[in-house]
């Protein structure tokens, strides 16, 4: 599905400010994939992503998505089949726009959905169905400035998954939520994706989400990966594991940045 070959990222090469952000990632994420990813601040998961999605060029490496080589793609070809969602629950949708017209622009994104008008018989429908999967139903005339945090960033990532992605990049999308919100948050972004059959990439600090979401975790270190699990071996992982395996992995001390990591 998503095939990454000695992934490289150096910013500012050559000049005082020179940081080796991504140091030789091979990855293949299978069909399917739900991914969990960790790592310590600076460890280049944002970049990774951004790599990804073609944000920054490269400086050297192949990225190829559903055996088509997107390394030098634009960024807003490769956005048709490539979802994001941010931290900032405010960036993934207009506020003084209504639910309905929010959902009429992420919806037209990839042209996967049929040119149509609003008036044609059962989109509105379609929509509030959406809404019921976020406990946003009967509100699309709603400002979407009206709503909470929580609720913003579950319209965004409904809004995302509209145009069909072939896979979903999540970045901390849950980290700037209140504890309740976050939890429910987290609950629906697994509900959409399996009920969706998506691929999808997560971001977290939370090292108890890590373990709990998807099928596979992958740690990160210094622009590396250093740890990928699957199967059993995720199923029975615990925190206090994963802070062994960090230690050892990255030959660090689970020190106050890395703290981070246990929120
Ligand atoms: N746009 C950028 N310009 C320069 N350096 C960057 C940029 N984005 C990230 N970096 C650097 O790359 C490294 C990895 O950062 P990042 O990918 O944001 O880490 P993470 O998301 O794991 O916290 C850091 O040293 C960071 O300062
Ligand atoms: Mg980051």
């Amino acid at each position: 599905m998503l095939d990454i070959q000695n992934l490289v990222k150096v910013f500012y090469p050559g000049t005082v400010n020179e940081t080796h952000a991504i140091n030789g990632i091979t990855l293949h994420i299978n069909k399917g994939d739900v991914v969990s990813l960790i790592g310590s601040n600076g460890s280049g998961k944002s970049t990774l992503f951004n790599l990804i999605s073609g944000t920054f060029p490269l400086t050297s490496g192949r990225i190829t998505l559903d055996g088509k080589d997107i390394t030098h793609q634009k960024e807003y070809k490769r956005a048709m089949d490539i979802g994001r969602v941010f931290q900032d629950p405010t960036k993934g949708t207009a506020a003084n726009m209504s639910i309905e017209d929010n959902m009429i622009i992420s919806s037209k994104k990839g042209m996967r959905w049929p040119k149509f008008s609003l008036y044609k018989k059962g989109v509105r429908e379609r929509f509030n169905d959406m809404l019921k999967e976020i406990s946003l139903d009967g509100r699309l005339k709603d400002n979407v400035g009206l709503l909470s945090g929580g609720q913003r960033q579950a319209l965004t990532l409904l809004m995302t998954v509209m145009s069909e992605p072939k896979i979903l990049l999540l970045d901390e999308h849950t980290a700037a939520l209140d504890p309740p919100a976050s939890d429910n948050i987290m609950k629906m972004t697994e509900e959409i994706i399996k009920e969706r059959n998506l691929t999808a990439m997560m971001i977290t600090h939370n090292m108890k989400f890590a373990i709990e979401f998807g099928n596979r975790l992958i740690m990160m270190d210094k622009g590396r990966v250093i740890l990928d699990i699957t199967g059993e071996e995720k199923r029975t992982m615990t925190v206090d594991k994963l802070v062994e395996l960090f230690k050892h992995k990255s030959n660090k001390e689970f020190d106050e940045d890395n703290a981070l990591l246990t929120n």
